[in-house]
């Protein structure tokens, strides 16, 4: 049988368990999750482990990235089942901190990146990417990594986790994992278990509708407006779902393009949506043009 991971919780363990990686001369890769791992996650380790000697999991579900009346008390969290999914792939260490060693009393410093995180999901969660840019600082500081590994299908993240690090000049390579999907298409996510079955079958629009605007831009449809309008259509169709947002958008600096009027689209072309199934938020993204 494979063995778990070392499980680690407080922050002089893990600096001593870096320290003794570092010692015998191995590079670090990091992959940061909240827990509940799928194949999504599992796919970033593999990743990890083929480019770096040691691979460190975080497993923290990271309040900071919680608005009030949003779902931390309902994130799934399954610790055993994720060490489980782990063992096999050589993962040496998992770092599962508590609230108060992440964020003992009085914390009052964080990490934002401006601009591009008031747009898109910035919209309707407007301290989420403050509460990630923290929390992935911290583990920077923590784990010091040679690389670290994030999910596209969290674009808008990865763009600003990639802009914190320029900026900020952490030495850290920062490797994007593919969205790994269901069969019928659906991005695999922690929180797909809370969707009820009809939710679950609706779910597969937002694919679809990203999956349709690519077809109709590759045939040549530029009227940001009219691909828009598509996209919308296909998931208004589904009783389920309540859209939060629907974009194009530049795949880099994450601003809108200009619609309808003349405004067709041009240069590389990113989409993203956003959707309710009842209290579930849903997220996925496509490159419409442009290399990913
Ligand atoms: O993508 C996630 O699971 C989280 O936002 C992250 C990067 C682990 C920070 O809490």
């Amino acid at each position: 049988m494979d063995s778990l991971p070392l499980v680690i919780q407080e922050i002089d363990a893990l600096r001593q368990f870096v320290a003794a990686t570092r010692a015998q001369g191995r590079s670090i890769g990091l992959v940061p999750t909240m827990g509940a791992l799928h194949q999504g996650h599992l796919s970033l380790v593999r990743l990890a482990k083929r480019r770096a000697d040691c691979v460190l999991v975080s497993i923290y579900v990271n309040p900071t990235q919680f608005g009030p009346k949003e779902d931390l008390a309902r994130y799934p969290r399954d610790l055993q089942g994720d060490l489980l999914a782990l063992a096999p792939l050589g993962v040496e260490a998992v770092f599962t901190p508590s609230d108060r060693t992440m964020y003992p009393p009085n914390f009052c410093t964080f990490v934002a990146v401006a601009g591009m995180t008031t747009c898109l999901c910035g919209v309707s969660r407007p301290t989420h990417f403050r509460g990630v840019t923290t929390v992935v600082a911290k583990l920077f500081n923590l784990v010091q990594p040679d690389l670290a590994v994030f999910g596209e299908k969290d674009y808008q993240q990865l763009v600003v986790i990639r802009r914190m690090v320029r900026d900020l000049d952490f030495p850290v390579e920062i490797l994007a994992g593919v969205t790994v999907r269901e069969s019928d298409g659906l991005a695999m996510s922690s929180r797909n278990v809370n969707l009820t079955p009809l939710q679950r079958r609706s779910a597969t629009a937002l694919h679809r509708a990203l999956s349709t605007v690519r077809e109709r831009y590759r045939e040549g449809e530029r009227d940001a407006s009219r691909l828009l309008g598509l996209a919308r259509e296909m998931v208004e169709g589904e009783p389920e779902l309540r859209i939060d947002y629907l974009e194009l958008f530049d795949p880099y600096e994450l601003h809108a393009l200009p619609l309808g009027e003349g405004g067709g689209l041009e240069g590389p072309v990113h989409m993203a949506l956003a959707v309710y199934a009842g209290n579930t938020r849903l997220i996925d993204n496509m490159r419409i043009s442009g290399e990913d």
